[in-house]
C-alpha cells in the first residue's frame, strides 16, 4: 500500500488502513499488531485510541506509523518494534537477545505458586505465600519474566536467575531495574546451575555465592524453575519465519530433537534442590513422551502434568523424594 500523503489522518482511518496493510502482508492477528504499534507510536493506551476515533494525527506520526508497519510487514515482530511485552501484569523489556514472553508461560507461574501453597498447607501452614524462607531459581531467565513474577508474587523469596546468554542477563536486568525489583533477583551467567556448584571453577557473580564456593557449601532450593529452549533443530523448516529468523537460536532450540536440554536439567535441579523441593519446568507441545520418563524414578514424587489452554500438556511438575 503505498504511504498516504504527508497529510492529517484521524485515528479511525490510520488504524483501518494499518490493519488493511498487515492483512494484505498476510500478517497474523493483523488488527491487534495494528493497534499495538498505533499505540506505541501515539504513546495512549487502549481506552484513549477507541475513545478518540476523530482525533486527528499529524503527518510525522503517521508517517513513524506506516514505517514500522511496512517492517512487522516485512517479518520483524511487534515487540521488536515497541521493544515490550507484557507477562504477568508486567511490562518486560524485549530485544532480538531475549525471546518474546509467550502467554502459555504464565502457566509456571500457577503451577509454581499452587503446589507451593500445598506444601505450606501439607506444612500445617498459612497457605497464604509471602516467600518467607524460599529460596528460588530461574533457570534461563531471557527477558526476565519467570523470576521478575514470582518476585512480584513471593515478596520475601530469595531469588535467582541465570542464563547462558550475557545479552539476555543484561535485558532481564534492565526489566528487573524498571519494574522496582532489581534488589529481589540476583542474575547470573552460568550454564545451567554450574554457578552454584560448590566446586565450579566459575567465579560466581555474587559476593553471596562466592563465600559458599569458598566454603565448599552449596546452595539449595526450594524450586527450580524453568522454560528451557525445547524445539527440536529438525523442526526448523516448521516455525514461523520470524521466529526462525528473529529470535535467538539459543532460546529456541535444545538440540537436534529437542528435549535434550532436560535431560541435564533435570539430575542437575535433583542436586540442587533440597528434600520435598519443587522442579517446574515447561514443555514443548511434544516433549512429553521425553520428560516424562525422567521424571519417574524414584528420585522424584508427585508428578503432574498441566495443560496449556489448548489442552498440550505444557508444564510439568514434581517433588523431590
Ligand atoms: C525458551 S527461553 C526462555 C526465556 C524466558 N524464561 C521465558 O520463559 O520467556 C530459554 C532461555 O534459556 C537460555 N539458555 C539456553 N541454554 C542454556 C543453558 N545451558 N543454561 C542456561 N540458560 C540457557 C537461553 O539463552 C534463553 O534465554
Amino acid at each position: 500500500m503505498p504511504l498516504p500523503q504527508a497529510q492529517f489522518l484521524d485515528v479511525r482511518t490510520t488504524l483501518k488502513q494499518g490493519i488493511h496493510l498487515l492483512r494484505e502482508a498476510h500478517v497474523p492477528s493483523d488488527t491487534l499488531a495494528a493497534e499495538l504499534l498505533l499505540l506505541h507510536v501515539i504513546r495512549r493506551d487502549r481506552t484513549w485510541l477507541y475513545a478518540h476515533p476523530e482525533e486527528l494525527l499529524a503527518p510525522e506520526t503517521i508517517e513513524l506509523y506506516f514505517s514500522l508497519l511496512r517492517r512487522r510487514a516485512s517479518g520483524e515482530p511487534t515487540q521488536h518494534l515497541t521493544g515490550k511485552q507484557e507477562f504477568w501484569g508486567l511490562e518486560f523489556e524485549v530485544t532480538p537477545d531475549v525471546l518474546i514472553p509467550r502467554p502459555e508461560t504464565e502457566h509456571l507461574i500457577e503451577v509454581a505458586l499452587d503446589r507451593l501453597a500445598v506444601r505450606e498447607l501439607r506444612a500445617a501452614r498459612d497457605p497464604k505465600l509471602t516467600g518467607e524462607g524460599l529460596t528460588i531459581v530461574d533457570i534461563g531467565t531471557g527477558s526476565g519474566c519467570i523470576a521478575i513474577a514470582l518476585a512480584k508474587e513471593l515478596p520475601n523469596a530469595k531469588i535467582y536467575a541465570t542464563d547462558i546468554s550475557p545479552a539476555a542477563l543484561a535485558v532481564a536486568q534492565r526489566s528487573a531495574t524498571r519494574l522496582g525489583y532489581y534488589d529481589r533477583v540476583k542474575f547470573l551467567e552460568s550454564n545451567l546451575l554450574v554457578a552454584f556448584s560448590s566446586f565450579s571453577h566459575q567465579s560466581p557473580a555474587c559476593p553471596e555465592l562466592a563465600e559458599r564456593v569458598t566454603n565448599h557449601q552449596s546452595l539449595l532450593f526450594d524450586l527450580v524453575i524453568s522454560n528451557p529452549p525445547y524445539i527440536g533443530r529438525k523442526e526448523t523448516s516448521t516455525l514461523p519465519i520470524e521466529v526462525r529468523n528473529r529470535e535467538p537460536a539459543s532460546a529456541l532450540y535444545g538440540g537436534q530433537e529437542g528435549y535434550e536440554l532436560y535431560g541435564q536439567l533435570i539430575p542437575e535441579a535433583a542436586r540442587h534442590l533440597k528434600p520435598g523441593g519443587l522442579l517446574v519446568l515447561e514443555l514443548g507441545h511434544d516433549s512429553l513422551p521425553a520428560v516424562l520418563p525422567l521424571l519417574e524414578t524414584s528420585e522424584w514424587t508427585n508428578v503432574h502434568i498441566t495443560n496449556d489452554l489448548a489442552g498440550i500438556p505444557r508444564v510439568i511438575s514434581a517433588e523431590l523424594t
